[in-house]
């Protein structure tokens, strides 16, 4: 079966970020599964149905990337999947606190547990889905940061289209 990462994430919605850490990743590990967490901590703008939909729509058919949803701790997650590896990208400084304390606190809850951190390609330095999320709700051009089903996906659910 080879050696698998854990993407995790609300993935709320997918960026060319995401898949760029995902295709970077794959140089690394024999395959990808990305989690989307079907109950974040925040309130998403797209249903978990919405989210894993859009994930399929934009990463084509690559039988090495899978898309899954968890519930729940991430690490019981990432146990039942008989792997002990999560993968996450870290963007600025500002994404350490939160990377190193999640990081920590997931090793608290198993020790097993090792999360792998990809630093972001500089092109998607400036994003998030957030940041992305703001913008197309003010009718701002968003093209080119996020795969283009997303970016009609954004528009209509802003009432741009
Ligand atoms: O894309 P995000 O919102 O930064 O992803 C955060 C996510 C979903 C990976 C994180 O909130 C998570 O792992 N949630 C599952 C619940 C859990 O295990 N919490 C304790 C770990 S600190």
């Amino acid at each position: 079966m080879g050696k698998m990462a854990i993407y995790p994430g609300s993935f709320d919605p997918i960026t060319n970020g995401h898949l760029s850490i995902v295709r970077r990743a794959l140089t690394m590990f024999d395959s990808i599964t990305i989690a989307v967490a079907s109950n974040p901590m925040k309130k998403t703008l797209f249903t978990l149905d919405e989210r894993m939909d859009l994930i399929q729509k934009s990463i084509k058919n690559d039988e090495r990337i899978y898309i899954d949803s968890f519930n729940g701790l991430l690490v019981d997650y990432v146990d039942s999947k008989k792997t002990n590896i999560v993968l996450r990208g870290m963007r600025a400084l500002s994404d350490f606190e939160y990377e190193f304390q999640m990081s920590l606190m997931n090793r608290k809850l198993n020790k097993n547990i090792q999360t792998i951190f990809m630093m972001t390609d500089y092109k998607w330095l400036y994003t998030s889905s957030t940041i992305i999320k703001e913008a197309a709700s003010l009718g701002g051009a968003i093209r080119g940061l996020v795969p283009d089903v997303v970016c009609q996906k954004l528009k209509e659910k802003f009432g741009f289209q």
